[in-house]
């Protein structure tokens, strides 16, 4: 039972009837199907202009992910057409792929910038993020990823790389800052992208301007960054797939949630995918994601990678439905109002057609998401 966006009972209908509320509330019948807190989805590039299906045929013609970027494709195609689409074009965009978020049961997404890679165009991505917040219904959670990669404008010149960090550290992240348009900052630490030190350097600064850090780490290579998150007390770090022992030991070792991204690994067809299994039995926090962005992962659909989790990572089920469900909400910071079914949390619930929660997973890739509810209201009715 709800009241004002709010779960005020849970459990049995014997037991629900009998609050003193229940008399006068409206009566949802979901006729036998299975309800779940909705899902957070705890990393997405929801803004971006266009598709990659051109790479997409590449790699399946043998061309890798990084032969690509450093041919200039990749991250830097999309920050290209992100800088020449209009701010309508993008709100479209991302106002379509909400409404489908939605479809799919997921009620919070987070959201990074990272493909303007400029002052003017990070802004313009962080502030339709803030417009989204009041246009539709879902939770928007914004992060700054200035440090994706270095924008073309400073690669090929001495100390490109280091002027741009200068930019970012200097004016993005002010900005940023300034105005409250994210609550998180981001580094893509990785081979192609920035180093270890680059990210400590970026990392730090945004802590010290009240954004509080996470980063993409060991995806396509080691790099230490994991071990860099767990020492800078980031409340995640992401992908994974290339960890060794002591990085499982560290997260296993702190408050630093392990955010799986397997979306990636499929759709990349790389075969690699990170050691979810070591992860959860070293004791270390486990979140599930999409990672929604047109480059390693255009899916929004969290359905989906629960089955890469339960087939590919040898997740449970319900380990799976944790880890995007409270572990996410835990991993930006939300898990007092998000992630769980209880008294005083926030009603937003995804009720799935089907008869044992196990069935949500097993139905790979179909939709089985009969209704969405967030903050009370039903936001997705399937018909
Ligand atoms: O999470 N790894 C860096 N960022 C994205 C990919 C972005 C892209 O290729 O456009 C990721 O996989
Ligand atoms: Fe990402």
């Amino acid at each position: 039972m709800a009241r004002d966006g709010k779960i005020v009972g849970v459990g049995p209908l014997g037991k629900v009837e009998k609050l003193r509320e229940a008399r006068r509330a409206e009566k949802i019948d979901v006729g036998g199907r299975v309800v779940l807190p909705g899902f957070v989805d705890a990393h997405t590039h929801l803004i971006h202009a266009a598709s990659r299906a051109e790479e997409y045929e590449l790699r399946i013609q043998g061309a890798s992910y990084e032969d690509i970027a450093k041919r200039g494709g990749g991250i830097l195609d999309s920050v290209t057409k992100l800088r020449s689409a209009t701010a309508a074009e993008l709100n479209g965009r991302a106002r379509a792929a909400l409404l489908e978020f939605a479809g799919y049961g997921t009620t919070t997404v987070e959201a990074k910038s990272g493909y303007g890679l400029d002052l003017a165009s990070e802004l313009k991505i962080l502030a339709l993020q803030k417009d989204l917040r009041r246009e539709q219904p879902l939770e928007i959670v914004s992060t700054f990823l200035g440090a994706h990669v270095v924008p073309a404008e400073f690669r090929g010149k001495t100390g490109g790389a280091e002027r741009y960090i200068e930019l970012l550290v200097g004016q993005m992240l002010p900005a940023v800052a300034k105005e409250g348009l994210a609550e998180f900052c981001d580094v893509f630490c990785d081979r192609g992208a920035f180093t270890v030190a680059q990210s400590r350097r970026i990392l730090t600064q945004a802590k010290l301007q009240g954004l509080a850090p996470r980063l993409h780490a060991e995806q396509l290579s080691r790099t230490g960054a994991t071990q860099l998150a767990v020492r800078l007390g980031a409340r995640s770090c992401d992908h994974l797939e290339h960890i060794n022992a002591a990085d499982i030991a560290a997260l296993a070792g702190s408050r630093t949630v392990a955010t799986l991204l397997p979306g990636c690994d499929f759709h990349l067809g790389s075969g690699l995918y990170a050691p979810a299994r070591k992860l959860i039995d070293a004791g270390a926090l486990v979140a599930l994601a999409t990672d929604y962005n047109p480059g390693t992962s255009p899916t929004l659909s969290m359905p989906m990678i629960l089955s890469l989790a339960c087939t590919q990572l040898r997740m449970t089920p319900a380990e799976a439905i944790t880890a995007a469900t409270i572990n996410a909400a835990y991993a930006l910071e939300r898990d007092d109002r998000l992630g769980s079914l209880e008294a005083g949390k926030q009603a937003d619930l995804a009720v799935f057609e089907v008869e044992d929660y196990r069935e949500i997973p097993y139905y790979f890739g179909m939709q089985r998401c009969w209704m969405t509810v967030k903050n009370g209201a039903i936001i997705y009715m399937k018909d």
